[in-house]
């Protein structure tokens, strides 16, 4: 389903951050990308997000060429297709956990009742209900992590992308969110999670373990 062909990632500061990188995921995989900090990992996300082309390589998703489409067409396919957690959450704080969760669907122009039913269901799926109207910068750690994560689902997206997802959370959030992610894959979501957290180098349901080093895949 995410193929990644030869890709090499150059930035402008002649930094290379990835080489030659081959990659195939399934439908409805979990895998963890680890790796020191600087290996590449959130430069793989952002290229199966549509964040960035790659300098050579390809990137299909459902085999579509994700890294030749036209910005617009990139924009419509992470709309679509791709919910996106950051690891320091990227919501807006004076506004309020429903209006954060909604964000991502404002441009789709969707009806009232639509767009109820899809907050609600978020909202109880990751038991952020109950402060449905507060401002997010009111809110605990666990809190926010909860929000962003119903943000990344509203849309019903097909891939879940987790950079760094328990780099802010205490041990005990940090087990929470893995039992939400054991959800999300019963779910069949196709998941990628990179992380250098130990917490999920020996999870019983991750399907593909890949390391990084300087840029490069050095296990599979
Ligand atoms: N926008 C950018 N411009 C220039 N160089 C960049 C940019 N983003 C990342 N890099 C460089 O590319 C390399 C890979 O970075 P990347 O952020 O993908 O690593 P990472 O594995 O996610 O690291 P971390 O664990 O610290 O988040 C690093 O050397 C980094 O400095
Ligand atoms: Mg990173």
């Amino acid at each position: 389903m995410i193929e990644l062909k030869t890709i090499s990632k150059v930035y402008d500061n002649n930094i290379v951050a990835l080489q030659n990188i081959n990659l195939n995921i399934q439908e409805g995989e979990l895998v963890v990308l680890k790796g020191v900090s600087g290996s590449g990992k959130s430069t793989i996300l952002s290229l199966i997000a549509g964040l960035l082309k790659p300098t050579s390589g390809d990137v299909l998703v459902d085999n579509k060429h994700i890294s030749k489409l036209p910005d617009h067409f990139c924009s419509d396919y992470r709309r679509d297709t791709v919910g996106f957690i950051f690891q320091k959450y990227n919501l807006i704080p004076t506004l309020s956990v429903q209006e954060n969760i909604l964000l991502p669907l404002v441009p789709l122009n969707p009806d009232e009742k639509e767009l109820h039913v899809k907050l609600e269901n978020v909202m109880n799926m990751f038991q952020i209900e109950h402060k449905k109207d507060v401002i997010v910068k009111n809110l605990s750690g666990g809190e926010q992590q909860r929000t962003a994560i119903a943000r990344a689902n509203v849309n019903n997206p097909k891939i879940i992308l987790a950079d760094e997802p328990t780099a802010n959370l205490d041990e005990k959030l940090s087990k929470e969110f893995i039992k939400i992610l054991q959800s999300l894959k019963k779910l069949k979501k196709t998941i990628i999670v990179a992380t250098h957290d130990p917490l999920f180098f020996d999870l019983d349901f991750v399907d593909k373990m890949i390391e990084l080093h300087n840029g490069k895949v050095v296990c599979c």
